[in-house]
């Protein structure tokens, strides 16, 4: 290398060295290759370099370029990477800083319903299930004939659907009805055996005292071989027992009838209905849905009935909230009083333990 090329190397190398951030890098990188840079200028000027030295100085001049190409980018990324520590540095935030005070109860809260999923969430899990979603717009398919609810069954007119405007296959979506046409989904999806519970929004065109068009139910499948109705009875008398914290809690499975399972029980548990207290008093009052998942179902989901079993369950979240903490009304669930949520909402720093009990 001659002189002056050795010369602007090491000049260009100490700029990069000493540019401590972007804007210095990119003033260098512009002096030496931009349009008026120090080495562009060279190349330009190699017209008027004697013929007999052409040949070598632009060999030269390419390897001096190639390597402070090489120089500059390795610069780059170094400050890049500094850049990017010093923002996670700056940006740092202390999670185990103490929460604002008013907890428990006050803001930042978990409200009751996210609650009772977190201890839905943790006592199934200790059964062995996962958590599986569905889509709150959902086919008139999936929500309801995957489900052996033809069209024309009174079933439909029950739900007081919502219907959506219809899409291009002339078909209109619904806002799912309940939780159930995710045990479609989850039987199309994935090969069985299968485990999941299911909590998510529903929604009926209904509105009263004890009824939200908006609520949350939780559903429940499973599907393996042999499984019959003990497997059924024994995990949600197990459920329920635990959920409400109640060891002896009556439990009453009465026969029903759902389009997607047979044989199909409604699912009471004991209470007083003279005091509302849960466990004695000799009165029964209903709480769930349940039933061996109907052959139909299962194999229009892709699965052979012949080979698989399974049960199914589904409940209404606000429901077995309100039963379980004494709640007499539905509509605070969603009015955002910071009094009431005041009073219901648990610290997010407790989450439900099973050691503890739910
Ligand atoms: N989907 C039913 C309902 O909304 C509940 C249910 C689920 C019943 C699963 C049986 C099995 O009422």
């Amino acid at each position: 290398m001659t002189d002056d090329l050795a010369a602007l190397a090491a000049e260009t190398e100490a700029q990069l060295a000493a540019a401590a951030d972007l804007r210095a890098w990119d003033a260098v990188r512009v002096g030496v290759l931009g349009r008026s840079g120090s080495l562009t200028g060279l190349l330009k000027g190699l017209g008027q370099v004697p013929a007999e030295q052409r040949k070598e100085r632009g060999a030269a001049l390419n390897r001096l370029k190639a390597q402070l190409e090489a120089s500059i980018e390795a610069r780059r990324v170094a400050l890049d990477a500094a850049a990017l520590d010093a923002r996670l540095a700056a940006e740092r935030m202390d999670v185990s800083l103490p929460p604002r005070p008013g907890l428990p109860g006050g803001e930042g809260g978990i409200h009751p319903i996210s609650r009772t999923m977190e201890e839905l969430t943790a006592l199934f899990g200790a059964m062995g299930f996962s958590v599986a979603e569905g889509p709150d717009i959902e086919s008139d398919w999936l929500n309801f004939s995957a489900l052996n609810i033809p069209e024309h069954h009174p079933a439909r007119q029950d739900h007081d659907t919502f219907y959506l405007p219809a899409g291009a296959d002339g078909r209109r979506p619904v806002l799912r009805t309940h939780t159930s046409p995710v045990q479609a989904r989850t039987m199309l999806g994935q090969e069985p055996p299968i485990r999941v519970i299911v909590p998510g929004r529903t929604y009926r065109a209904d509105h009263d005292a004890t009824h939200s068009p908006m609520f949350h139910q939780v559903e429940g499948l499973v599907i393996d071989r042999g499984i019959t109705l003990g497997h059924l009875k024994g995990c949600l008398v197990d459920f329920l027992r635990a959920f409400f914290g109640i060891a002896d809690l009556p439990v009453r499975f009465r026969a029903s009838y759902f389009p997607f399972t047979e044989p199909s029980m409604e699912v009471d548990i004991g209470w007083s209905r003279k005091t509302g207290e849960l466990g004695k008093g000799g009165d029964w009052l209903e709480i769930l849905g349940s039933g061996m998942v109907h052959p139909r179902v299962l194999a229009n989901c892709g699965i052979d009935p012949r080979e698989w079993q399974g049960f199914a369950f589904g409940m209404g979240i606000e429901r077995i909230t309100m039963l379980k903490h004494g709640m007499p009304d539905l509509r605070p669930f969603y009015e955002s009083d910071i009094r009431w949520l005041r009073h219901w909402a648990t610290s997010p720093l407790s989450p439900p333990s099973l050691a503890e009990g739910v």
